[in-house]
């Protein structure tokens, strides 16, 4: 897809990728919506925006369909039809063992996680399918193809979002609508600083070195835009998460042996008695 003058709606957008994302769509001339439920950080992104960026800011709960039709329309208003909708908000649950959250935390992180995602595709989607073109960029997180332990709840929500967009992929391609899945390793932003937290208090010396190490957010939003671009499936751009993630795949693809049931799919079927 051709960027100069469509536009690009993203959500989190008061964020630190979605500043990101503002910055490198706002790079190709398009039009640039920030929606987030924290209205005076997304006014704060776009005052940092370049002179010149076309762009607006939307209030938006995600986890609300009232909300996000409220917010759609004042968009469309201004901007016309949306054509890249980034389900980029999301909220970390921090670093704890899974049975350490309670009901309704974890209720609150798929609220905004998953639900948040599926709302906004439900809002936008069925409209781009009609016109023949959109594109849909939903982040998940390196947590989605690699989990890890005191971080559950979280891998969960994004493992979800990888589900979800490989299969809308799917459904929407024969519309002549693209989606993709944004994996972000770490990258500066709020939600990092604030998962720093810990490490801040126990060892100071080790949260300089991974602040350190954090990725700018405006390369992300760069690898989205080539994305969208070349309507391709998958955005990774931590690649050195990759053994971690090898490792698992690997562990997954030596689990399939023979099968279960004697016989299964081979024409001699053995019964359940032997
Ligand atoms: N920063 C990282 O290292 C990292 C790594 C992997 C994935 N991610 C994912 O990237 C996305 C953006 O996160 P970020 O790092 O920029 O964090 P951030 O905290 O800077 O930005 C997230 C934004 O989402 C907004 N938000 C939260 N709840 C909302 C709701 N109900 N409705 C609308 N907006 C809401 C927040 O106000 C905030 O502005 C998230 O989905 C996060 O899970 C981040």
């Amino acid at each position: 897809m051709q960027l100069q003058g469509k536009t690009v709606f993203i959500t989190g957008g008061g964020g630190g990728i979605g500043e990101g994302l503002a910055l490198a769509f706002a790079g190709k001339g398009a039009k640039i919506v920030l929606a987030d439920v924290n209205l005076h950080e997304a006014e704060n992104v776009a005052a940092r925006l370049p002179a010149g960026a076309e762009t607006m800011v939307v209030a938006l709960d995600v986890t609300s369909l009232e909300s996000w039709a409220q917010a759609k329309a004042q968009a469309e208003a201004r901007f016309g039809a949306v054509e890249v909708l980034c389900n980029n908000a999301g909220i970390s649950s921090g670093f704890k063992p899974l049975v350490d959250m309670a009901p309704a935390e974890f209720e609150r992180l798929m609220a905004i996680n998953v639900t948040g995602v599926y709302n906004g595709i439900l809002s936008f989607a069925r409209e781009m399918g009609a016109r023949g073109h959109g594109h849909i960029v939903n982040t998940s997180s390196m947590n989605g193809l690699s989990p890890f332990g005191s971080f559950a709840a979280y891998s969960a929500s994004k493992f979800a979002v990888l589900g979800l967009s490989d299969s809308l992929r799917q459904e929407l391609a024969p519309l002549g609508v693209g989606v993709s899945t944004l994996f972000p390793g770490l990258t500066r932003s709020r939600m990092a600083e604030g998962d720093l937290g810990k490490v801040e208090a126990a060892d100071p010396a080790r949260a300089a070195a991974i602040r350190a190490n954090m990725m700018e957010p405006v390369w992300l939003g760069r690898a989205v835009v080539r994305a969208v671009e070349a309507n391709a499936p998958y955005i990774i751009t931590h690649p050195d998460y990759k053994g971690s993630v090898e490792a698992r795949f690997e562990e997954i693809l030596a689990a399939f042996g023979e099968p279960a049931q004697p016989g299964y799919k081979t024409g001699a079927k053995a019964t359940a008695q032997g």
